[in-house]
């Protein structure tokens, strides 16, 4: 892939794994659309990068999907590469939480639900493009659930099945746009440093058993 030819857009690109990936593509010369809900850390954040913008907008609202999706194809029609990496995790037990019911939906509608939206809205987008490229977040939960994050685990199950059926629907209708799964695993970031403060473990703990 030409990266100085790319414009990017990255969700969750605030913190974590999707700032880095912000700096990154934009040290490779690409240009950067950051997307996350704290307006004022996208905008410390992008200042500090060369072509880099940023979109604040919450991705659990569909009203706020909506306007990202407008906003894309007037202002950054070059668009080829979408890094769908936003996501939020809540440590709990199942069967020990009166609000796991609310809990989940926040998860599937952050974790889920705009990786249905954006993949549907943006695929025509980029379709036109040479190196056409969604990459998708997901975790080995997906495979085998956490237990204290079960509803989060769920979410990344549910996105990786998607992931699959879009796969071969790209394939079936011989789709220029590749698609790729970015299973992460523990990353020394807020989310892992979180675990380790609950669980007490450390991931090179984690690795060797
Ligand atoms: N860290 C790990 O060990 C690990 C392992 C496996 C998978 N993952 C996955 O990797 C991805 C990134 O994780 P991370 O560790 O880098 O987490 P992080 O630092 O907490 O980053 C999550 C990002 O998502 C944004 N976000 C959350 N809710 C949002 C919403 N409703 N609308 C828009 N943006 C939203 C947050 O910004 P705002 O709060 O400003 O919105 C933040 O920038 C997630 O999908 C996570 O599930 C992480």
């Amino acid at each position: 892939m030409n990266f100085k030819e790319s414009t990017i857009l990255i969700t969750g690109a605030g913190t974590g794994m999707g700032l880095e990936a912000a700096k990154w593509f934009s040290e490779q010369g690409s240009r950067v659309v950051m997307v996350a809900r704290n307006e004022s850390r996208l905008k410390d954040e992008a200042a500090k990068l060369k072509n880099a913008s940023y979109i604040a907008c919450d991705l659990s609202q569909q009203d706020q999907l909506h306007s990202l999706v407008e906003n894309i194809k007037l202002n950054f029609r070059d668009l080829n590469l979408v890094f769908l990496n936003a996501g939020v995790a809540t440590h709990y037990a199942l069967l020990d939480n009166s609000q796991a019911y609310e809990t989940s939906l926040n998860e599937m509608l952050t974790n889920f639900h705009p990786a249905v939206y954006l993949t549907h809205h943006l695929a025509p987008l980029l379709e036109l493009k040479e190196d056409a490229t969604f990459i998708i977040t997901t975790s080995g939960v997906a495979l085998a659930p956490d237990l204290s994050h079960p509803t989060y685990s769920a979410t990344k199950a549910a996105l990786h099945n998607y992931i699959l059926g879009l796969r071969l629907v790209l394939e079936r209708k011989k789709s220029s746009i590749k698609l790729y799964e970015l299973m992460a695993p523990l990353v020394d970031l807020l989310f892992q440093r979180l675990f380790y403060r609950i669980l007490r473990y450390h991931p090179a703990q984690l690795l060797s058993v």
